[in-house]
């Protein structure tokens, strides 16, 4: 699959070729300009939650550096520009009083992009709740939907006529079982009681944030964006194959189903699911779940393969790693498998009502040197090359791709592991936020300027 060469015309004249960040792993600036605080900034106070005790604080300081930060992104190929907003920066309260220096920020911000040719593209939502409103039970309460659907609609009648495409959530599972369920993200709450919640809401919110964008831009390109992950099992046991089937209905089908109006999904022997079918079946609003998205955002970074594991509780299944299995990996331990990410473009577009897919993320964390102000980042430019030709051989067998945004543009905030994982095509020095094109970064470069790979 991946041995021919190939351009990016390849691809085809209309797709978008892109690159993303998000506002708590870029901007620092913490508590600025009137900024309010989220729900990273307390976490991470806490001790033993992120690697090094790191904090979001400054980050790659994108809130002083929009514009050289922006100028690396034209000057490296992209097209398109991803960002989030920080809520806490536009409403500090998380409702209520707008913060007049925070809106004037994103408008700088796509006013940037715009003057430099590069699409803006908002997420709403890239996992940052006002702390404020996490004190009011957060994602867990049902006041959630209020709350998110004024912020959305304070954002469509601020940037509405400038921005022509929006996601409206990132990877609801990741902040979902990572920050509600298993206490490893903010804001670092545990159990069902607060997840089964906290999934409905996310559910809800991002079909309601899809309403509201398209009554206030009905020109906009309206998307949402969710993790996928293949599962495999890791031997042909019965019980192998059921764990991973499990892991399936959290990993890949938990809020896209929804979306597309089939409701949550159902799994023969899954208590979990059960459960929650359940619970959210006594909130009623389940039909309110689906909207008509333009366009569904994925974001692959590695598969996983799934054993029967009972200790677990609740999914009774847990990994065989990648290095376990003596398989490639990135600093991390994801498995590198471009592959699955074929196989998985195939499946997600096999879903009646996803008219068009656009990878919104992808990427790869290695153990970055700069050494003689060179990252030779080899790996990283073999993890691209890999996925890219993957995603083409999808595109020629029908898949609608339209669209790939690298992740990330430089060096950042990466949650839980902090500061110790690179994930940029330019190297940030966190001392002195000096920045260095990686050799990947370049790479990406003369690939969108026409080179072959
Ligand atoms: C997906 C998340 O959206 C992004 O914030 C994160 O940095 C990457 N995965 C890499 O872990």
């Amino acid at each position: 699959m991946h041995n021919q060469t190939f351009f990016a015309k390849d691809f085809g004249p209309d797709f978008k070729w892109g690159v993303g960040m998000a506002a708590p792993q870029n901007e620092g600036a913490a508590f600025e300009d009137g900024k309010g605080l989220s729900i990273w900034d307390v976490f991470a106070r806490k001790r033993n939650v992120i690697k090094g005790g790191a904090r979001p604080t400054h980050a790659a300081d994108f809130y002083h550096r929009y514009k050289d930060d922006i100028l690396l992104a034209k000057a490296l190929g992209f097209k398109v520009f991803r960002f989030s907003i920080a809520w806490s920066r536009v409403l500090p309260e998380g409702t209520g009083k707008v913060n007049k220096l925070g809106i004037a920020f994103y408008h700088n911000v796509i006013d940037e992009c715009l003057a430099n040719g590069l699409e803006p593209v908002v997420t709403v939502y890239h996992w940052d709740l006002p702390h404020a409103l996490e004190l009011q039970g957060g994602w867990t309460s049902r006041e959630m939907v209020t709350w998110f659907s004024k912020y959305v609609k304070l954002l469509t009648e601020q940037y509405g006529k400038k921005v022509q495409q929006w996601i409206v959530m990132n990877e609801p599972f990741a902040f979902t079982a990572l920050g509600y369920m298993m206490g490893m993200h903010a804001p670092g709450k545990m159990g069902t009681a607060n997840v089964y919640p906290a999934i409905y809401n996310a559910a809800l919110c991002t079909a309601e944030g899809g309403r509201i964008i398209r009554e206030h831009c009905p020109h906009a390109v309206i998307g949402t964006s969710f993790s996928i992950s293949e599962t495999k099992p890791f031997t042909s046991s019965d019980k192998d194959i059921a764990a991973a089937n499990r892991a399936d209905a959290l990993l890949n089908r938990l809020f896209i189903e929804p979306v597309l109006g089939m409701g949550f999904p159902q799994l023969d022997q899954f208590d979990f699911l059960d459960k929650l079918h359940i619970a959210t079946t006594a909130w009623r609003f389940i039909d309110k779940l689906k909207f008509d998205f333009d366009f569904i955002g994925l974001q692959n970074y590695f598969s996983v393969t799934i054993k029967h594991n009972p200790l677990i509780p609740y999914v009774s299944a847990s990994e065989v790693s990648a290095k376990k299995r003596g398989k490639p990996h990135t600093a991390i331990g994801w498995e590198i498998d471009p592959l699955s990410f074929y196989c998985m473009l195939k499946r997600f577009s096999s879903y009646e009502g996803v008219k068009q897919i656009i990878v919104t993320e992808g990427g790869a964390c290695f153990k970055d040197h700069l050494h003689n102000g060179v990252v030779n980042d080899q790996e990283r430019i073999d993890y691209f090359s890999a996925y890219l030709a993957a995603m083409l051989q999808a595109k020629k067998e029908g898949v609608p791709i339209g669209g790939y945004y690298a992740w990330t543009l430089t060096d950042n905030f990466e949650w839980a592991y902090g500061y110790t994982t690179r994930f940029g095509l330019v190297h940030t020095d966190f001392e002195t936020q000096l920045r260095t094109v990686k050799n990947s970064g370049y790479w990406f470069r003369d690939f969108l300027n026409g080179k072959a790979v």
